[in-house]
């Protein structure tokens, strides 16, 4: 038995007893005739304390040869500490060695496996098995975890039935690029790592499985971000017999139930929800971060016709009000200038006025607008002495965009956005279909399954950038948590969707012969949505970044900086698999 106790359980009942613990050297305080090892596990610190005269010369010895990160055994004595420490949970104790164990030594590691550690990303990431070591990075997989568990047990109790589906199948339509394994037995033949288990699961809907779900790794091979990672993991659903509410309360109470089990936090009442339509105007943008308000206002009236070229060109001029930052200095109102002329925001300008407290208003363009005019902005803004009205101009969908991220960025900047704050928000009645610019054709905008509203059936012919989808995301915090639709069960209407996003009759076929083909079988009406699950984790933990709550992530590049990986193939396994580079020069022999 290597253990009778872990380090984080001695209390001060223990006091009197004779353990054995084992686990990681921490720190050591050596005074010369007493010395104290905070020794670490998975469950805790516990102190270990060897004094000459007190321990055996042997332990004493054995106590002083150990390094941080070695591994040992240490059989002792619960004892009272004579300084108690309440910011530890086993403060009251320590333990007087009795006999040593090395059971591994350890080289210095590159970091400091502390809470707060002087590592940088790179190395952390690089030495990641020792990173995992740390408090603060084993809580958030620990709430990783106790998330997945509650959700397994929620969708248990409504029925839901957890069925795997293949990794190695051919390419879904997510919109994002595939990633592509060559098949050794099919030479020349490829198999594409699933975006998501979308044609799957609507299968198993058509085979009567009416309650799937699957905490599942999806694959996509797209420009990453802090919220994006090349494989992810979806909390994957759907269900048959069902319309668009069905699917948003079931889903509603899976969340309520996480917040409620995972965070101790329960919402009010029902969860808010929005058009599509309306949160592009309100807050330009689809998932739109409602812990604050700051929300878009149309200067259009007001602002337009005095002469001022940018505005009288621009088919929208909007506006934001930055409550109480008529203070800011033109140092910061430069910089925010600049802020949203970076190329990833790429506003040309931004106008702004200040609502001074004696009343009068100052603005980057008083040369087109009096004070009645500036005062008609305010208006329109509801700015009150004090306020700071900020004005972005151009076509819509542009400037819409542009807002967005300047709302965003002052509502960081006047720490309006509470990491421990949730605001969750339905967001329904998704356009069907987006132009593509690039590829002169309608892309679908979930996803080519998701059906139209019926309502929008006339418009599939003369309009169909209008037609609106029975689509919808849960967004939170800004964060686009999960997304789903009810889908298109009818052979026809899936045929005509084909149509319309430019797949001739025969490459339908081929890509989604099987799924046209099983709807020839009886499929049941259905629907479904699935959640980012390291999203959700993350938000539920106040980060927006969900590389820390992936054991092992890939950095921005899509590297695992651990593994070395990608890497390139030995020239047997290119032969092997028929394949050829045109970068063969950097293969390894
Ligand atoms: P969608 O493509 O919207 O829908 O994906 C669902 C959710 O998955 C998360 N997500 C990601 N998380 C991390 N890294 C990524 N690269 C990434 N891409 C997506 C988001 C997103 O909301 N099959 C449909 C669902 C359905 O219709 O039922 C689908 O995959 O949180």
């Amino acid at each position: 038995m290597y253990r009778s106790h872990t380090c984080g359980e001695l209390r001060a009942e223990n006091i009197g007893a004779t353990v054995t613990v084992a686990g990681w050297v921490q720190t050591i305080r050596d005074k010369g005739n007493i010395l104290w090892v905070d020794l670490r596990d998975r469950y805790g610190i516990v102190q270990i304390v060897g004094e000459t005269g007190v321990v055996s010369d042997e332990v004493m010895e054995q106590l002083k040869g150990m390094g941080r990160e070695f591994v040992i055994q240490v059989e002792g004595e619960v004892i009272e500490r004579y300084q108690k420490n309440p910011e530890m949970e086993t403060g009251d104790i320590e333990i007087k060695a009795t006999a040593v164990t090395l059971l591994n030594a350890s080289i210095t590691p590159p970091f400091t496996i502390e809470d707060e550690t002087d590592g940088g990303e790179e190395i952390r990431m690089k030495y990641r098995y020792l990173d995992l070591r740390r408090n603060p990075v084993q809580e958030k997989l620990k709430l990783r975890h106790k998330v997945s568990l509650e959700t397994r047990k929620y969708l248990d109790t409504v029925d839901f039935m957890e069925v795997e589906t293949p990794y190695l199948i051919k390419s879904t339509p997510e919109g994002a690029r595939d990633f592509v394994v060559p098949s050794r037995m099919n030479p020349g033949q490829f198999y594409a790592l699933p975006q998501s288990p979308q044609t799957f699961k609507q299968l198993l809907m058509v085979s009567g499985y009416d309650r799937y779900y699957q905490i599942v790794k999806c694959f996509r091979d797209e420009d990453l971000r802090a919220d994006r990672q090349p494989e992810f993991t979806q909390i994957d659903c759907e269900m048959a017999f069902v319309e668009q509410e069905d699917v948003l309360n079931t889903f509603e109470g899976l969340i309520k139930h996480l917040f409620k089990t995972c965070r101790n936090h329960e919402f009010d009442g029902d969860f808010p929800r929005m058009t599509y339509a309306e949160a592009m105007e309100r807050y330009g943008s689809d998932k739109p971060d409602i812990r604050f308000g700051m929300e878009f206002v149309n200067l259009n009236s007001v602002a337009q016709g005095k002469g001022f070229g940018v505005f009288d060109n621009a088919e929208l001029v909007v506006a934001i009000n930055a409550k109480g930052c008529a203070n800011y200095s033109r140092k910061q109102l430069d910089a925010l200038v600049n802020w949203v002329k970076r190329p990833q925001i790429g506003a040309l300008g931004m106008i702004y006025c200040k609502c001074n407290e004696d009343g009068t208003f100052k603005s980057s363009v008083d040369k087109f607008f009096d004070q009645d005019a500036l005062a008609e902005w305010a208006t329109a803004a509801g700015a009150e002495k004090g306020d700071l009205i900020l004005v972005l101009s151009g076509e819509t969908n542009k400037v819409r965009s542009q807002m967005n991220e300047l709302r965003l960025h002052m509502g960081t900047e006047l720490g309006l956005r509470d990491p421990n704050a949730f605001a969750p928000l339905w967001v329904l009645d998704f356009p069907l279909l987006e132009w593509d610019e690039e590829s002169e054709r309608y892309h679908a905008m979930h996803h080519p399954f998701t059906s139209p509203k019926k309502e929008d059936f006339d418009l599939i012919d003369t309009e169909p950038g209008k037609v609106r989808a029975n689509a919808y995301d849960l967004a939170m915090n800004g964060v686009e948590l999960g997304g789903g639709s009810i889908r298109i069960h009818n052979k026809e209407l899936q045929a005509r969707m084909f149509e319309l996003l430019g797949f001739s009759d025969e490459e339908a076929k081929a890509q989604f012969g099987f799924l046209m083909n099983a709807f020839e079988y009886g499929a049941p009406p259905h629907g479904g949505l699935a959640f980012g699950f390291d999203r959700l984790v993350a938000t539920m933990g106040g980060s927006d970044s969900i590389r820390d709550y992936i054991a092992f992530p890939k950095n921005n590049s899509g590297r695992d900086v651990m593994i070395d990986s990608p890497a390139p193939l030995g020239t047997e396994q290119y032969e092997e698999l028929y394949l050829e580079s045109t970068a063969k020069e950097e293969t390894a022999e």
